[in-house]
């Protein structure tokens, strides 16, 4: 039955009026998507029981610390068909799962042959518990920072975690709570992160990087809808040593001292980054060409090839220096925004090799004329044969 009442065109419009007026208000009144929202019982569970059985989203039988209904993977790798799993009216960003588009730190699908060409350890991060260690690598850190002193001490490739000490998010040092995670989803600070002092209001909990956060982690993007990362514009040196060399030792443990996501990926493979400190390490003497190795937070010359990247490729990211923009933006400045280590390499895994963004054996022909399959071209215009200056 239906017992709607006849409204009088008048009355119509007003009732119209206040619902939208009410909507506006609602949504002013709510704080921007920030930290995580819905009922406790969403995440949480107090006994790891409903009716006898087990609370976890994957319907395994431990029970997890802080109460909750999963661990890191049990959360962020269920492996299903959805790059971003509904909890209440939250998303969980999924970093393992079989959907097309990938979150922009990448899938590690890629590792377990899920998804893409076929297992391969080489294609990422092997994560303890979650891929098979790289049994390519042995127990090295490629690219560490003083490996000798290091090499029978910290990260590497049989002991790599998600979080904490042997891990990336969070506090990364002994005593830093639950994994060095504890306390920052419920603090999570989301957009504009420019004073990170600890890991709930760094960028996606990488303690101490700077940067905006896209709020669906690029499930949609464009060249003016993406993260924007935060670089230097010349790098520095890095280590352990003191005088003129600067530490990733500070108050959030291990961390980036300048806040550019390429420094924190070098507290891991330092020698990928730093200026040289001795005879063979980091990408040179100073921050000019030749160079040793491809340098990273270095600004695009302004001049030749590079000038001609001028629209924002989120399959080639930059950093912005100076300082943290308020949105994203689709220009690219050469002099002023800098090549990382994103540029070429994604976080987690891709579907190719050392786990970069395009396949480098494969597409990078040189004279190939038109590509954009190869990244190296999207700086480097005038390698692929097209007459571009
Ligand atoms: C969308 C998922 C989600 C919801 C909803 C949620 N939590 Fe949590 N909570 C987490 C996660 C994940 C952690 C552990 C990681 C961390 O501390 O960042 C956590 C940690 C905690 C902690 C320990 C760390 C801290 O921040 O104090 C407490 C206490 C807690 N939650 C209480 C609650 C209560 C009470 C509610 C309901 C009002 C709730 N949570 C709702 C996901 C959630
Ligand atoms: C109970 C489920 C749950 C568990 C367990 C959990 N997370 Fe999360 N996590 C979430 C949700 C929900 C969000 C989305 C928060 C939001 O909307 O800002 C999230 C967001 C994140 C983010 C992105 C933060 C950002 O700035 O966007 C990272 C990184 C992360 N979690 C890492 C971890 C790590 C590492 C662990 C294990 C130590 C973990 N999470 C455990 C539910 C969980
Ligand atoms: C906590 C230390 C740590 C941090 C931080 C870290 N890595 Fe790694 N990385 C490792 C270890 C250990 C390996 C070797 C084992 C493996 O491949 O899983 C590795 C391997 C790699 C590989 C080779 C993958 C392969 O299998 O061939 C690439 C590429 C890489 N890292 C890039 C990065 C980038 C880019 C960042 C920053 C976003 C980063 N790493 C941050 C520890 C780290
Ligand atoms: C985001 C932009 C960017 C991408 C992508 C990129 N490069 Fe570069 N590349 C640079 C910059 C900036 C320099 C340093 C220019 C300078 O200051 O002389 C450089 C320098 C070089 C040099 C010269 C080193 C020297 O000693 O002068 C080579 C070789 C090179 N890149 C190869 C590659 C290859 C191969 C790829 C793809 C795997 C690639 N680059 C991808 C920006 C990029
Ligand atoms: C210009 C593109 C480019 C940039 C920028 C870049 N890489 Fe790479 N990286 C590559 C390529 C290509 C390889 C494959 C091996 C090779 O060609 O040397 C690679 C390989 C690696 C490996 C595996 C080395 C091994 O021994 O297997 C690691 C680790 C790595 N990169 C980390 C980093 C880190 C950390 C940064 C930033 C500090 C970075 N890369 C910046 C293109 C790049």
């Amino acid at each position: 039955m239906n017992k709607a009442k006849k409204l009088s065109p008048a009355t119509r419009r007003v009732s119209i009026n206040l619902i939208v007026f009410t909507c506006l208000l609602l949504l002013w009144s709510l704080p921007a998507l920030a930290a995580i929202q819905g009922s406790c019982s969403n995440c949480h569970t107090m006994h790891n029981s409903q009716n006898g059985a087990s609370m976890n989203f994957d319907d395994s039988i431990p029970a997890n610390e802080g109460l909750l209904r999963g661990t890191c993977f049990g959360c962020h790798a269920q492996g299903g068909t959805q790059a971003l799993v509904p909890v209440g009216a939250d998303n969980i960003p999924q970093v393992m799962h079989s959907e097309g588009t990938d979150l922009a730190g990448g899938n590690f699908a890629f590792i377990t042959g899920m998804k893409g060409s076929g297992a391969s350890n080489g294609k990422g991060h092997n994560i303890v518990g979650l891929t098979e260690t790289d049994s390519e690598m042995g127990t090295i850190l490629p690219g560490g920072i003083q490996q000798s002193f290091h090499e029978s001490l910290i990260v590497n490739s049989t002991n790599l975690t998600c979080a904490g000490t042997n891990g990336c998010h969070g506090y990364r040092y002994a005593g830093g709570g639950r994994e060095g995670i504890e306390g920052a989803h419920h603090a999570n600070v989301d957009g504009k992160l420019d004073a990170p002092d600890k890991p709930a209001n760094s960028y996606r909990f990488l303690s101490g990087v700077k940067g905006l956060e896209d709020d669906d982690w690029q499930y949609t993007r464009s060249s003016s809808d993406h993260n924007e990362y935060f670089g230097m514009t010349e790098p520095v040196k890095l280590g352990c040593s003191g005088g003129d060399i600067i530490s990733c030792h500070g108050s959030l443990g291990i961390q980036t001292p300048d806040g550019t996501i390429s420094q924190y990926c070098a507290t891991c493979h330092g020698n990928f980054h730093t200026i040289q400190t001795d005879r063979s390490s980091g990408i040179g003497p100073n921050a000019s060409s030749p160079f040793i190795r491809h340098p990273t937070d270095l600004v695009l010359p302004t001049t030749g090839e590079y000038s001609l990247y001028d629209t924002y490729d989120v399959n080639v990211p930059i950093a912005r220096t100076g300082a943290v923009p308020d949105t994203s933006s689709a220009a690219i400045s050469s002099g002023s925004d800098a090549v990382i280590c994103m540029s070429c390499h994604a976080a987690h895994a891709t579907n190719y090799d050392d786990m970069l963004r395009w396949d480098y054996a494969g597409e990078c022909n040189v004279n190939a004329g038109t590509n954009t399959a190869c990244g190296c071209f999207t700086c480097h215009t005038a390698k692929d044969g097209e007459p571009t200056q």
